[in-house]
């Protein structure tokens, strides 16, 4: 595909995949379960950027529970034709997690290698408890197996863009999610 352009997206080479208002009651549905779990804590949510950013966003929003709020970014090792076999932190996190209660917000499990990278990592910390929240996980594509606690949508093994996902950085701001045909 030559660069892409905004203008390919409004030509028709995606196809929807989950509609605005799918996703915002399925993140309902999440919030109210989370909040419920976490009712007499003050869990750290932490965002995996870029991708996260939105539906962190719209997820903290619906929660009603006293939550922190930090964020981790890394190397994605996982879809590069040659693995480097080492995933590399670009941003950490800032915040003391010993002892704490956390939850980690990814937009889209994949080869589950991330969450794999950042269990590890966070139980090094030693926290009180470590969750996983995620708004998609592709089905058939798991390199590690991994169990996500709250997950929004199993979706096919396709790329997807919008709602913080991206294609070449661009397409994170669609409000819905889309299949590149
Ligand atoms: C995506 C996503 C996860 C990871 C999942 O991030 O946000 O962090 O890939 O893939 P995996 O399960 O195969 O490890 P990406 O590296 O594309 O960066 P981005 O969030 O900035 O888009």
């Amino acid at each position: 595909m030559s660069e892409f352009a905004y203008a390919d997206f409004i030509n028709g080479q995606y196809e929807p995949l989950l509609s605005t208002d799918q996703i915002q009651k399925r993140i309902t549905e999440l919030a109210q379960e989370i909040s419920d779990d976490y009712e007499n804590n003050c869990p750290v949510l932490i965002g995996v950027l870029n991708g996260a950013f939105i539906f962190m966003g719209d997820l903290v929003k619906q929660l009603t529970i006293n939550c922190e709020v930090d964020f981790i970014k890394i190397s994605s090792y996982g879809k590069a034709k040659k693995s480097s076999g080492k995933i590399d932190v670009l941003k950490d996190i800032d915040c003391h997690l010993e002892g704490r209660d956390v939850l980690v917000i990814e937009d889209i499990v994949d080869s589950g290698l991330s969450v794999k990278f950042l269990e590890q990592k966070i139980k090094s910390c030693e926290p009180n408890s470590l969750k996983f929240v995620s708004l998609l996980q592709k089905k058939d594509s798991a390199q590690v197996d991994f169990e996500i606690d709250y997950l929004g949508f199993w979706i096919p093994n396709e790329f997807v863009v919008g709602y913080g996902l991206d294609f070449a950085q661009k397409l994170r701001n669609l409000p819905a999610i889309y299949i590149l045909k």
